[in-house]
């Protein structure tokens, strides 16, 4: 029987593969790709190094601080968390890390955005597949990560580099990792390292929060952007951001994964008209939608 954490990503495959509507451009090509979940011969080295990354972060006596940013941040108020603890609780699991692999070697984007590193598990995933696009002659494709704990951000940092990615901010590097805050760095950074093809909002999992980050990122997508937004099942904060989303005769061309939510953009929506939008649902989403309790560990 597969781990549960796979059971909602096989429904959503299933549901891609009993003919839902398909992602239209690249978008398409990824998801495709993703839904296969299988590795090329080329491609078992990368994702092996990854899993022995994860052994041992499972097995780890260490621990590292972390900061609460509430829904989606590495836990509770606690400055130090045993590093097996977030691992279990916060960091993308193999199942979604191969989904998100397989995205990026149908895509093959150059400019990949994430939000929320935590230790650098999804991160390693979408790296491993820039790597293996560009050694197959696509160009060169680059991550930025965005992490509030800056002692995360740095254990991610080793773990990316360990794995053999060029961490930092020349644009030779395959990675840069972005501390702070993301009310404070994405703006900067998007303005900054845009537009980007794929991005992956795996932090700060509420609605409002989610709807806002999204009305900042819009003009530095590429056209036919992929956004990934984690944690839409029925029933979890963000859910009101992507039904807010996917509502509507104007609403992106989307599809839901079991766990993620994946939108294309449309560069076609008069922007203003969309950030607009994106406000008002922001403001329907927080009155509607109290902030969970408690982490959204999401392995
Ligand atoms: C669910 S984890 C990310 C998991 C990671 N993407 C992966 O694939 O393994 C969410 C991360 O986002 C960070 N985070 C949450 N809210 C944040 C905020 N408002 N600003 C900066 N970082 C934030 C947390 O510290 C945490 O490490």
């Amino acid at each position: 029987m597969p781990h549960l954490s796979v059971l909602p990503l096989r429904a959503g495959l299933a549901a891609l593969r009993l003919g839902q509507p398909a992602l239209p451009g690249a978008a398409g090509d990824g998801l495709r790709r993703a839904a296969s979940l299988r590795l090329r011969p080329a491609e078992r080295p990368a994702e092996a190094a990854i899993d022995a990354l994860r052994g041992r972060l499972r097995r780890s006596p260490d621990a590292v601080e972390v900061v609460d940013y509430g829904a989606g941040s590495a836990g509770s108020n606690a400055p130090e968390r045993a590093v097996a603890e977030v691992y279990r609780r916060a960091a993308t699991g193999p199942a979604w890390g191969r989904f998100l692999f397989g995205l990026v070697r149908g895509m093959k984007p150059t400019g990949v955005l994430e939000l929320g590193t935590n230790l650098g598990l999804g991160a390693a995933h979408l790296a491993a597949a820039l790597a293996l696009n560009e050694a197959e002659g696509a160009p060169h494709g680059r991550l930025v990560t965005l992490e509030g704990a800056p002692k995360l951000a740095a254990l991610a940092a080793g773990h990316l580099a360990r794995l053999g990615h060029g961490v930092g901010d020349d644009d030779a590097c395959r990675v840069q990792v972005v501390v702070g805050p993301f009310a404070e760095t994405l703006g900067p950074t998007a303005a900054a390292e845009g537009p980007f093809d794929l991005v992956f909002v795996d932090g700060h999992h509420e609605a409002a929060a989610a709807l806002a980050y999204l009305a900042t990122l819009r003009p530095h997508l590429a056209d036919g952007a992929l956004v990934v937004l984690d944690d839409v099942e029925p029933g979890r904060d963000v859910r009101a951001a992507w039904d807010a989303l996917t509502a509507g005769p104007g609403a992106p061309p989307s599809f839901y994964a079991g766990k993620y939510g994946l939108l294309v953009h449309r560069p076609d929506a008069p922007a203003e008209a969309a950030d607009s939008d994106l406000r008002g649902a922001a403001t329907a989403a927080a009155r509607e939608t109290p902030p969970l309790p408690t982490s959204a560990g999401d392995a």
